[in-house]
């Protein structure tokens, strides 16, 4: 069995640049994130580079990650920077958001320098979360003088050399808060506001706009109220002088069965679910329009992916939120990255949810053991979108419907071009039926030779485990694309076709 889809890619209609910064990571101190997972520390037995494991290192620098967002999500709401600084042996070991979740403590083994080291390694840019909380303005300029401030200026910067970095490390990304509605002090958006405009008048005077990007605390999911609030108290500000670059929004796709267990009818719900994220970028950048016209604020989709039931990843609820993916967690992350690139007039940064041994994640690791997790293939098979012009795809194929959705088609898609060679991504959403997509051009041809690379799997509950971690890997081949310019994709497939 087999449903038919038609695929044009318009060339002659493009939404710009895609931002590379939409194929980011978030890396939060929470369970298993960091350590034994990221990291194992100098003196380990697993092979590690100044601590950080090598094989996820070596990894994860092959997709290019282009920006990681740290210490948190709530984590930083408690953080104080000024912990994991300093010889190791001397830093205090804290009691920290997600104590009363997993009674874990904080070593603070992975500070300011070690992360930044971390982010030099694999090439991606630092995105710092400030702890607007339960510290103050001051403190928090003050970790910004320490990372940014030119060598040997202050006291804190002679520190930062004390420390083993005498040059600035000039952390460019720099939110303001997180969930403040929520953990970050249930705040009202008006509230926020006020305290935003606080940290960021304090911040921002030792920038004034020559690096450093701000990000403010957006809303929960569909919460419109909350963007239309945030930007009606910016209008109104007098002295809007600080360097605001983006506002954030958080969404989750709440589980339907487990990674690992899901009838059909929850495969669907689940990718119903990941589709939202088009009402959930489109509704949010109409909100902000009504302030923002010229859109000189970015939105930041900087927490998204699946959040599935606690406890099915390999340490069996050890660590906070692990859990196992699938090739169904693959199509959501092939799904919502189409969306992202056929947004990128919108969307200019993302952030999925988190690294590893957590949501989402592209890997887990525990000991010896490290895996790549099928969403990991996806992000490798998207990275030649990174910086590419978008071309506006347009598919007809089978729709599915559900209340309180728009309709989902069969078929996601998204296409750029970059030095003469042409990427097309796409998914197979059917749980049932391979697809047939023939593809056509308008305002130009397409190459017709290229390489075509297929994630997919007979099950479409198999995982990447500790004990087949090559389960779920991509193939690849040539093909040469004269005559019909058919593909196939299995049930259940993420393809990458990438010509020229
Ligand atoms: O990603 C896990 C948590 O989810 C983050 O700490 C928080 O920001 C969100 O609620």
């Amino acid at each position: 069995m087999a449903h038919k889809a038609d695929l044009l890619l318009d060339f002659g209609a493009s939404l710009g640049e895609i931002s590379p910064m939409i194929y980011g990571h978030f890396a939060e101190h929470i369970g298993g994130v960091y350590y034994d997972g990221l990291w194992v520390g100098e003196d380990s037995k697993v092979e590690n580079v100044r601590g950080f494991r090598k094989a996820l290192v070596d990894s994860f620098k092959k997709i290019s990650p282009p920006v990681l967002r740290w210490p948190g999500g709530c984590f930083a709401e408690t953080y104080d920077w000024r912990d994991g600084i300093g010889p190791k042996e001397n830093r205090p070991e804290r009691v920290n958001w997600w104590y009363t979740f997993d009674k874990r403590t904080e070593t603070n083994q992975v500070g300011t320098h070690e992360f930044c080291d971390f982010c030099e390694m694999v090439g991606a840019e630092p995105y710092f979360a400030a702890n607007m909380t339960s510290t103050t303005p001051l403190h928090i300029r003050n970790w910004a003088e320490y990372v940014n401030l030119p060598e040997n200026l202050t006291t804190l910067t002679r520190e930062r050399a004390q420390n083993g970095h005498p040059a600035p490390f000039d952390v460019k990304y720099w939110g303001i808060g997180n969930e403040n509605w929520g953990g970050g002090g249930q705040m009202s958006p008006e509230m926020y506001m006020r305290e935003y405009m606080r940290y960021s008048a304090v911040i921002n005077s030792l920038d004034r706009g020559r690096i450093m990007k701000f990000i403010m605390c957006g809303a929960n999911g569909h919460d419109i109220d909350w963007t239309r609030r945030i930007m009606q108290e910016m209008a109104k500000t007098k002295y809007p002088e600080a360097a605001t670059w983006g506002m954030s929004v958080h969404y989750y796709c709440g589980t339907a069965g487990t990674p690992q267990e899901f009838t059909k009818d929850q495969w669907y719900e689940l990718l119903f679910k990941a589709d939202f994220m088009r009402r959930i970028v489109d509704d949010h950048r109409a909100a902000m329009d009504e302030f923002d016209p010229e859109r000189k604020i970015a939105l930041v989709v900087d927490e998204w992916g699946c959040w599935h039931k606690d406890g099915t990843g390999p340490s069996g609820g050890y660590n906070l939120f692990e859990q196992q993916s699938s090739m169904r967690d693959a199509v959501v992350a092939a799904l919502t990255l189409n969306i992202f690139n056929n947004r990128s007039d919108v969307v200019k940064m993302a952030n999925v949810a988190q690294l590893c041994n957590n949501l989402h994640s592209l890997y887990l690791a525990g000991g010896e053991h490290f895996v790549e997790t099928p969403n990991y293939h996806v992000f490798d098979m998207f990275k030649t979108h990174q910086g590419a012009k978008h071309v506006r795809t347009r598919v007809k194929c089978d729709i599915l419907t559900r209340d309180g959705y728009r309709p989902l088609e069969m078929v996601s898609a998204s296409a750029s071009e970059k030095d003469g060679m042409v990427t097309i991504t796409l998914a197979n959403l059917s749980a049932e039926e391979e697809a047939i997509i023939t593809l056509s051009a308008a305002e130009r041809s397409l190459p017709e030779k290229g390489v075509f690379t297929i994630l997919a799997h007979e099950d479409l509950h198999a995982v990447n485990d500790f004990e087949n971690p090559k389960r779920v890997t991509p193939t690849s081949k040539e093909i040469s694309l004269s005559g019909a310019k058919e593909i196939r994709l299995p049930k259940g497939a993420v393809a990458a076709l990438v010509l020229g």
